[in-house]
């Protein structure tokens, strides 16, 4: 399996769209997920359950999800058992983009709660995950001023030459 994970705004969904096509393997969104599994927005979900509760469906939909590339939310990595169950499953990818390129993303987003926040707020959370992001992964991929194209070509290459380096 393939996990994709990194901040809101990161462009996994995207990445994630073109890299099973790729790899021909089956696609899956932890977001989209937890919106069919419980019949709510992400946002009334949190609006209800608040952020401990949306956590709580997020695990659950990881751990439903047993095959083929994973966009995950951004949060995933908040959960240590989550950051396990990825690494043990498969290889996680992070795609690392700078808070300014997700700032120009994100800018009228509504659809993110933890995005709706004050600027310092935003700052620190995305400082905070950073960290987690790059313990969690197996491969890296900076993304910014790159297409999702150009990305998903690198994470193929990277793959591939993990591959070589694990069969030697
Ligand atoms: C979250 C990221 C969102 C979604 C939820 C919480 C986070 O997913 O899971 O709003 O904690 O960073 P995306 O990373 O796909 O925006």
């Amino acid at each position: 399996m393939i996990y994709l994970i990194g901040f809101m705004g990161s462009g996994k969904t995207t990445v994630g769209k073109i890299l099973h096509q790729k790899l021909h393997k089956k696609y899956t969104d932890t977001d989209l997920y937890v919106e069919q599994m419980t019949g709510q927005t992400i946002s009334q979900i949190f609006a209800k359950a608040g952020e401990k509760g949306f956590r709580t469906y997020e695990s659950l939909a990881l751990q439903r999800i047993t095959s083929g590339v994973v966009s995950t939310g951004g949060g995933i990595v908040e959960i240590p058992d989550n950051t396990a169950c990825m690494k043990s499953n498969g290889i996680v990818v992070f795609l690392k983009a700078s808070l300014q390129t997700i700032e120009g993303r994100l800018q009228d987003d509504q659809t993110r709660p933890l995005w709706n926040q004050s600027v310092t707020q935003r700052k620190d959370l995305f400082s905070r995950r950073e960290r987690l992001y790059e313990e969690a992964a197996d491969i890296v991929v900076e993304t910014d001023d790159k297409t999702a194209t150009e990305i998903t070509e690198e994470i193929l290459f990277k793959l591939e030459n993990r591959k070589k380096l694990h069969c030697r």
